[in-house]
């Protein structure tokens, strides 16, 4: 790998490369503990992995002027993986669309092709009283994977502005964005679903709103079509509404959710708080099979917090765990790294995200690196 800056390549061992994409608010500070955690890893499961820091998002405005620097796509579509911490904050909204922070996460994940978004939602036993479910609900649990499309639909559509004049006479401002999908584009990502449902409880729901749009008709057609492929998937379709409001009443029902790029947007975060916090999710984003996939939280840049040592690492150490198994082939560290988490909220380390008003359980207060130190230790 050309941009490999540390670590030290030995013979015997496999090198990886990867790319971390700090970004802004609390990103540096998780990429930093996600770092410490892959690097245990690496010394436990005997593989060598070198890392390059590149600019993302406001940081990368700040410094180049473009919140996606060429080169940055570059070391990115060159490395074995690339782990994201979170992009965007009050300094850069008011710039135009393109130089938006956001616009970057949006440009590397189609410059990276990575149109598979796999965002595992689980309610831990031990978090259920941060959960803001009725307790008898959440004490059901919840293990689902949304599939979300990530590189079409309204996010990439056709989009406009136009003064238009109405019949009236009046004139008025008008705006539009497109949902538009093709067959191929929802078969690739309807495989992954099917796929994973295999590996899991065998029960896939596609998520729409077949009622209204021609799209999600279109997805209706074309999994449906797919289903005998999988025919031991047992597959369901609801309306994203009525989603909306069975994730709640009873989100121990789900499996796999399959849905497209802006359903899942929403969806996922719904999944998050009900996880009992958002500081906990984690993602994978994958293309074709040989190239890198990109990881990161699901959560935002929390600017109110940045810099303070307190956001809870653990959605991007999650991350990383997805990184390990997805692009290095590795499930057992993955594994440990989740087995390590776990152990940390059944222990009561609690960031302040986490902490529970009126919790029974004996509770330690811990910031970024002390979160990060309890899950190093338990990786031991
Ligand atoms: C996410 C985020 C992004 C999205 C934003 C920041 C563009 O909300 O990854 O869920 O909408 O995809
Ligand atoms: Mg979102």
């Amino acid at each position: 790998m050309s941009n490999s800056s540390t670590g030290t390549k030995q013979n015997q061992r496999s090198t990886q490369h990867i790319v971390l994409l700090p970004g802004d608010g609390i990103g540096p500070e998780v990429i930093n503990s996600a770092r410490q955690v892959l690097q245990a890893c690496a010394q436990k499961y005997n593989v060598t992995l070198t890392f390059t820091e590149a600019a993302i998002g406001g940081a990368a405005y700040d410094r180049c002027g473009h919140p996606l620097p060429q080169a940055t796509v570059d070391q990115c579509c060159a490395a074995d993986a690339v782990l994201m911490g979170a992009v965007g904050g009050p300094a850069w909204d008011k710039l135009e669309r393109q130089l938006r922070p956001e616009s970057a996460l949006l440009g590397i994940r189609q410059a990276m092709g990575v149109y598979c978004n796999l965002r595992p939602a689980i309610l831990y036993p031990q978090l259920g009283a941060a959960s803001p479910l009725r307790s008898d609900v959440a004490a059901k649990g919840m293990d689902l994977l949304i599939c979300r499309e990530l590189t079409g639909g309204i996010y990439f559509g056709d989009r406009g502005r136009e003064t238009i004049k109405l019949p009236d006479g009046q004139t008025v401002e008008s705006a539009w964005d497109t949902e538009r999908y093709n067959t191929l584009e929802i078969e690739r990502i309807a495989r992954w679903a099917f796929k994973s449902a295999q590996a899991r409880r065998r029960h896939l729901t596609l998520v729409d709103k077949a009622n209204v749009l021609e799209s999600s008709r279109l997805w209706r057609e074309t999994v449906t079509n797919l289903a005998s492929d999988y025919p031991e998937v047992q597959v369901d379709f609801l309306y994203v509404d009525n989603a909306a409001m069975q994730l709640l009443r009873r989100p121990y029902d789900f499996d796999v959710i399959l849905t497209s790029n802006m359903f899942g947007d929403i969806l996922s975060d719904e999944a998050a708080e009900i996880s009992g916090s958002i500081g906990l999710l984690p993602s994978a984003s994958l293309g074709k099979a040989d190239r890198p996939g990109l990881y990161e939280p699901i959560h935002g840049s929390a600017p109110d917090i940045a810099g303070q040592g307190k956001a809870n690492p653990l959605a991007t150490i999650l991350s990383a765990a997805m990184l390990l198994r997805y692009s290095l082939n590795l499930p057992q560290a993955a594994a440990a790294v989740e087995t390590a988490c776990q152990a940390v909220l059944s222990a009561g380390y609690r960031s302040e995200d986490l902490q529970v008003v009126g919790s029974s359980q004996p509770v330690m207060k811990v910031g970024t690196q002390g979160m990060t130190d309890a899950v190093l230790s338990y990786l031991k």
